[in-house]
C-alpha cells in the first residue's frame, strides 16, 4: 500500500518536552505591557514579581504557610540552590530513574562529596522501590523523569512525620500532575515547562519544615550569592516576595504572568492536568493502534502524562533504530508536522512528545498519522 502523506497537520506541531509550546494563541503582543528598561526594585516592576509569585501560588494551588521565590539558573538553579543549601546535616537518600535524576545523583556524591548516601536507580521506564526509602534520611527525587515518562504515582512512600526533608525536582509535573504539598519540603520548576513559559528562570517552593532546617543546619560549605538563601542563620525572605537575588528579565515575568492568566482562564489546576491527561490519552489510543512503538513505560500507574516516552517494538538494532529516530525526527520537522519529538539521547531509541496542557488535544490527534507516515518513510 502506498505510504500518503496526511492532509492535515497539527495546527501547532510544537512537542518539545522543553522548552514546551506556549499557549494557544500566544503571540509577542502579549508581552506588551512588559516593565522594560527599568529597575526591577521600582515599585512597577517589585509588583510584577510579587504578582508573579501570588499568581502561582493560587494557579499551583501551593499551600499559604509555604515560601515561593523565583530564582536564577531555570530548574537546574533552584534543585542547586536547595541541594547546596541543605544537604549534608544527615543521610541522603537519592532517587533516580533516568537522566536529570542521575544528575543530582552525580552533584551530591562527585561535587557535594556527601559520605552517607544511599542511592537507589531504577532503569528507563521502570521506578525503583520506593519501599526502600529511609525516612529518617533527607530525600531527592525527581516527581517526573523527563526523559524515561516515568512519575511517582503518589507521595503514599514518603513518610508523613520523616524526619528529614523531601527535595523534590517537579519541574515536568507542577501544572500537570498533582503535588502532595504535606509531603514535599521543596519543590522546584522552571517557567519554559508545563505553562510554556520562558527559560532562565526557576521557582523554589519551600515548606515552613524546609524553613526550619535552613535556619537551624546552615550550610556546612561556601556559597556563591547566587546560591544562598540565608544570612547570619536567618532566611533572606525578601527572596519570596520578589526581591530576586540578582536581576530577572522582566519580559520572561510578564510572560509567566500571561501564561498563569491563561491557565486561570483554562479553569486552574484541575483543568490543566485534565489537558495532559486527555492528550496523553489520546496519544496512548494512537500508540496502542500503531504497532511499531510501545510505551517505554509499561505501567499505565507511572506512566506520564506530560513527557509520554516510546520505544520502537522491534529492539533488535539499537544503532538502526537510533538513526530511524533521527531521520522519523528530521522528516516531520521538515514537514512542519512536528518539532522535537525524538527520544533523549540517553533514552533508548523511540520518540518523546509532549501532552501538557499547553498542547490540544486536536493537535495530538493529527499527529498520529504522521508518525506513521514517518515510520514507513523511513524503512531501510
Ligand atoms: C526533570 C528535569 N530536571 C531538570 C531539568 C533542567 O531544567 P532547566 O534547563 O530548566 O534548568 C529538566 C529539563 O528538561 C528536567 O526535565
Amino acid at each position: 500500500m502506498a505510504n500518503t502523506m496526511p492532509g492535515v497537520r497539527p495546527a501547532v506541531p510544537h512537542f518539545s518536552s522543553g522548552p514546551c509550546a506556549k499557549r494557544p494563541g500566544w503571540t509577542l503582543q502579549a508581552l506588551k505591557d512588559a516593565f522594560l528598561g527599568r529597575s526591577h526594585r521600582a515599585k512597577g516592576g517589585k509588583g510584577k514579581l510579587k504578582r508573579a509569585i501570588e499568581e502561582t501560588r493560587a494557579v499551583l494551588e501551593v499551600p499559604a504557610d509555604f515560601l515561593i521565590g523565583i530564582v536564577p539558573a531555570s530548574d537546574t538553579g533552584a534543585m542547586e540552590m536547595a541541594m547546596w543549601s541543605m544537604l549534608g546535616a544527615r543521610p541522603v537518600t537519592m532517587i533516580a530513574w533516568e537522566s536529570f535524576g542521575e544528575g543530582w545523583v552525580t552533584d551530591v556524591a562527585k561535587q557535594l562529596k556527601l559520605k552517607d548516601v544511599t542511592t537507589i536507580k531504577a532503569l528507563y521506564g521502570k521506578l525503583p522501590d520506593l519501599s526502600k526509602v529511609d525516612p529518617k534520611s533527607d530525600i531527592v527525587f525527581t516527581w517526573n523523569g523527563t526523559t524515561s515518562g516515568v512519575r511517582v504515582p503518589n507521595a503514599d512512600w514518603i513518610a508523613a512525620d520523616r524526619d528529614g526533608v523531601t527535595i523534590c525536582d517537579a519541574t515536568s509535573a507542577a501544572f500537570a500532575q498533582p503535588l502532595n504539598w504535606a509531603k514535599l519540603d521543596v519543590v522546584t520548576f522552571s517557567w519554559q515547562k508545563a505553562l510554556g513559559g520562558e527559560a532562565a528562570h526557576g521557582m523554589l517552593v519551600l515548606s515552613p519544615r524546609a524553613v526550619e532546617r535552613l535556619e537551624r543546619d546552615p550550610a556546612p560549605r561556601p556559597l556563591p550569592k547566587i546560591f544562598r538563601l540565608t544570612k547570619g542563620g536567618k532566611l533572606i525572605d525578601g527572596i519570596f516576595r520578589g526581591e530576586t537575588i540578582n536581576t530577572p528579565s522582566m519580559l520572561c515575568v510578564e510572560d509567566w504572568l500571561f501564561a498563569l492568566d491563561w491557565a486561570e482562564q483554562a479553569g486552574g489546576l484541575d483543568a490543566l492536568i485534565a489537558r495532559a491527561d486527555a492528550n496523553a490519552a489520546a496519544l496512548d489510543r494512537w500508540a496502542q493502534g500503531a504497532g511499531w512503538i510501545e510505551h517505554l513505560a509499561k505501567d499505565p500507574a507511572i506512566r506520564s502524562n506530560t513527557s509520554v516516552s516510546l520505544q520502537f517494538a522491534d529492539r533488535a538494532d539499537e544503532d538502526a533504530n537510533r538513526a530511524r529516530q533521527k531521520a522519523i525526527a528530521k522528516l516531520l520537522e521538515a514537514e512542519d508536522a512536528a518539532y522535537d519529538v525524538a527520544a533523549y539521547r540517553d533514552a533508548p531509541p523511540g520518540l518523546r512528545i509532549w501532552c501538557g496542557a499547553t498542547v490540544e488535544t486536536a493537535d495530538i490527534e493529527a499527529l498520529g498519522p504522521w508518525l506513521n507516515y514517518a515510520w514507513e518513510a523511513t524503512r531501510g
